[in-house]
C-alpha cells in the first residue's frame, strides 16, 4: 500500500461584503456591543445579502486554492464541500462547485459535520491521498449562516457569520504535511446545536417555517463547556500520535467559536496565546469555513513558514470534534 504523506498546496478565501457589527444588532435585539465583545470576542461578522447563496463563496475560495497550488481544476480528484448551509438539498453543494470550478475529474461531495466539516474533509482526504486512491484534493468549508439564524434569540444571532475558505490537497516530501489527524463525534448531544425543521422528520410546511423550526437552536452553556474538553483532548491525542510536544507548535489554528473557548483550550494545551491565531473579532463564528478562512489569512500574513508545526482543532454540532497536525 502506498504511504505518501499529504499536504496544503494552496489555499484560499472568500466572503461577503455586506458587514453587520455589534452596534447593528443591538439595534434589532437586547444586547450591547460590550456584553458581545466581552462575552465572545465578535466585533462584526460578515452577512450576505438575500440574493447570495453558499456555493458562490466556496467557488471563489476553491478556485483561489487551485491557483495558489499551480494547477487546473481538471487537475483535481477529489472536492469535498463541508456546509450545513447547502445551496439545495439535491444535488451537494459539493457537485454545484464542482460545475462553476470545471473540476470535471472530481468526485464531488458534502460533508456536514457542522464546525468540524473542514477538519472532516482534510482528514478524509489525507487518507485517500494516502492510499493513493486520489492525488489532488480540494477541501472547502462554506456558510451563509446569518440565514439560518433567529433575529430574535440574542444567544445565537450574535455568534454567526458567513464565508468560505478552502485548501487544495496533494502529495508532500521531506518531512512535510499532515503528520496525524482524528475526528470524532457523538450524535447524544445533538440537542446542543441543532436546526430541527425542514428535514423528513419535522418537514418544510408553513407551520414549520412560521415556528423558526429551520434556526439554530443551542445550549451554548452546556455546548461551551464540552468544546473546550474536547478541542483539547483531541488535540493531546494527534500531537502524542506524532510525537510531538505543544511546546513545539509554531501556531495553533483552533475553530473560532467564541475567544474564551480558544483561549481556555489554549491554557489547558499549554500554548502561549502568540501562537495562537484568533480572527473572530471580525468574522465571528462561520463554522466549516472558520479554520480555512484563519489558515488562509495565516498564508497570506506570512505567519506560517516552511516546516511549522501547525495545529488545527474543531468542535461543533452533531457534536462533532477533530484536530489536524501538520508540518508545513
Ligand atoms: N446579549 C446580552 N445578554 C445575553 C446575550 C446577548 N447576546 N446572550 C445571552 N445573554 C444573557 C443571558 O440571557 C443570561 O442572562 P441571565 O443571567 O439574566 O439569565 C446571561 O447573558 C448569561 O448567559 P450565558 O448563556 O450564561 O452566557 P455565556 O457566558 O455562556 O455566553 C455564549 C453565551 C456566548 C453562547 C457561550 O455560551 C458560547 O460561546 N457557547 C458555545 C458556542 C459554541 O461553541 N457553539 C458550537 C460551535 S458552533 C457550530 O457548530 C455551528
Amino acid at each position: 500500500m502506498v504511504n505518501q504523506r499529504a499536504g496544503v498546496l494552496g489555499t484560499g478565501h472568500s466572503y461577503p461584503e455586506g458587514i453587520l457589527t455589534n452596534a447593528e444588532l443591538a439595534n434589532i435585539v437586547e444586547t450591547s456591543d460590550e456584553w458581545i465583545t466581552t462575552r465572545t470576542g465578535i466585533k462584526q461578522r460578515r452577512k450576505a445579502a438575500p440574493d447570495e447563496y453558499t456555493s458562490l463563496f466556496a467557488v471563489r475560495a476553491a478556485r483561489q486554492a487551485i491557483e495558489r497550488a499551480r494547477l487546473d481544476p481538471a487537475d483535481i480528484d477529489l472536492l469535498l464541500c463541508a456546509t450545513v448551509t447547502p445551496d439545495q438539498i439535491l444535488p451537494s453543494t459539493g457537485c454545484i462547485v464542482q460545475a462553476e470550478l470545471g473540476a470535471n475529474n472530481a468526485a464531488a461531495m458534502d460533508i456536514v459535520a457542522a464546525c468540524s466539516g473542514f477538519l472532516y474533509g482534510v482528514s478524509l482526504a489525507d487518507s485517500m491521498i494516502r492510499t493513493g486512491q486520489v492525488r489532488h484534493a480540494v477541501v472547502v468549508g462554506a456558510e451563509i449562516l446569518t440565514q439560518y439564524v433567529d433575529y430574535t434569540d440574542r444567544q445565537t444571532c450574535v455568534l454567526f457569520g458567513d464565508g468560505a475558505g478552502a485548501a487544495v490537497l496533494g502529495p508532500v516530501d521531506n518531512g512535510r504535511g499532515i503528520l496525524a489527524s482524528k475526528i470524532k463525534s457523538d450524535g447524544r448531544y445533538e440537542e446542543q446545536l441543532y436546526s430541527p425543521g425542514g428535514g423528513t422528520r419535522k418537514k418544510p410546511t408553513a407551520e414549520t417555517l412560521a415556528a423558526g423550526d429551520h434556526y439554530f437552536k443551542m445550549k451554548g452553556n452546556e455546548l461551551f463547556k464540552v468544546a473546550v474538553r474536547s478541542m483539547a483532548e483531541i488535540s493531546r491525542e494527534v500531537l502524542e500520535q506524532a510525537g510531538v510536544k505543544a511546546a513545539d507548535i509554531s501556531l495553533f489554528i483552533p475553530h473560532q467559536a467564541n475567544q474564551r473557548i480558544t483561549e481556555a483550550v489554549a491554557d489547558r494545551l499549554n500554548v502561549d496565546l502568540s501562537r495562537v491565531y484568533s480572527n473572530i473579532a471580525v468574522h465571528g463564528n462561520t463554522s466549516s469555513a472558520s479554520i480555512p478562512i484563519a489558515l488562509d489569512e495565516c498564508v497570506e500574513a506570512g505567519r506560517i513558514k516552511e516546516g511549522d508545526l501547525v495545529l488545527m482543532a474543531s468542535f461543533g454540532g452533531g457534536v462533532t470534534w477533530g484536530a489536524v497536525l501538520m508540518r508545513w
